[in-house]
């Protein structure tokens, strides 16, 4: 049976108002809460909407339709809006909005299309990861669109144990160039050159593969098909392999809860807890969604009990890293 077909069961949301949250069953992704008006959240409810990201590491906003600047507003109750780094994704007016579309707008394009479609989580390729992220679509196709999550909590309890050996006290390492979507700036340059200003202005970063949460504590796994590219104290053979085999686990049906939009949903996720990849749009269809990533105010793990990144392994004089893992 699937994460999603399970029976919900439906909760207040101890805050005074119309609205009611629909909890998924144990184990489940994803809390729904139905009536509410995110003009009108206020920090307490805020806060009590923000426990639910937390806990079921996603919440789905029903039969909500919000202009951009509401929708910015909504997204402030939550943290800091960031600015994505790129321009080229900007929403014209608003740079708060990242646009993931195919369609022009009076003829112009307007941020990027086919944006995410592997698995990954939001900026793992900085130093800053974001915490948060919410989504609302603007043009669903006619046909289908999906969007794909799978739990790094239940990831990391359910590998197998030869390959949480390979993983544990270990860093990650995380970059974005080869995910880099050519530009009209790029034209007459050599795939060398792009990639090497890429690569120089998002050098590759180090997170810990198994990262703490800092409001839950959990442990969860922290690597990703899209900007894991090896690790600490492999050899690049056999971080690979490593790799490979968990993507290989982790990426089995039985383990992908599928979101299908549907008009109205607005999303928010803990990038912390979630992987996700974007669903294919059907040729000929028209999609259109705006993102605005969330600061969220706490340290995206805590590894270290200062709540501090934790530092580089320290390198013994004469000996340097391990090279196997
Ligand atoms: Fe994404």
């Amino acid at each position: 049976m699937s994460i999603a077909s399970r029976e919900r069961t439906t909760v207040p949301l101890a805050t005074d108002g119309p609205w009611t949250v629909d909890l998924p069953p144990e184990g489940g992704i994803g809390a729904q809460v139905r009536g509410l008006d995110p003009r009108r959240v206020d920090a307490t409810l805020a806060a009590r909407l923000l426990e639910l990201v937390y806990e079921h590491k996603l919440v789905v906003f029903r039969d909500v339709s919000l202009a951009a600047p509401d929708y910015i507003e909504f997204a402030r109750r939550f943290g800091t809006p960031q600015i994505y780094f790129q321009p080229n994704y900007h929403h014209p007016q608003h740079p708060e909005i990242f646009v993931s579309s195919n369609v022009l707008e009076n003829g112009v394009k307007v941020g990027v299309a086919g944006t995410g479609r592997y698995w990954h989580t939001d900026y793992q390729f900085f130093d800053d990861p974001l915490p948060l992220t919410m989504l609302q679509p603007i043009r669903l196709p006619r046909t289908r669109r999906e969007t794909m999550y799978i739990d790094m909590q239940r990831m990391w309890r359910t590998l197998p144990a030869e390959l949480r050996a390979k993983l544990a006290d270990r860093k990650a390492v995380h970059e974005a160039k080869w995910r880099y979507k050519i530009q009209p700036t790029d034209i007459d340059k050599s795939i060398t050159e792009i990639l090497a200003e890429f690569g120089r202005e998002t050098p590759p970063v180090r997170h810990p593969s198994v990262l703490r949460h800092p409001v839950s504590a959990r442990e969860l796994l922290y690597v990703s098909e899209g900007f894991t590219v090896g690790l600490d104290g492999c050899g690049y053979e056999e971080g690979k392999a490593v790799l490979a085999a968990v993507f290989e686990f982790r990426h089995r049906p039985e383990h992908v809860h599928v979101h299908t939009w549907n008009e109205g949903d607005v999303l928010l996720w803990d990038n912390r807890q979630l992987m996700h990849r974007a669903g294919d749009t059907a040729k000929g269809e028209q999609s259109t969604s705006w993102r605005i990533g969330i600061y969220d105010g706490l340290p995206f793990y805590t590894n270290r009990p200062d709540g501090a990144r934790p530092a580089a392994p320290p390198v013994i004089p004469g000996h340097g890293h391990p090279s196997s893992c």
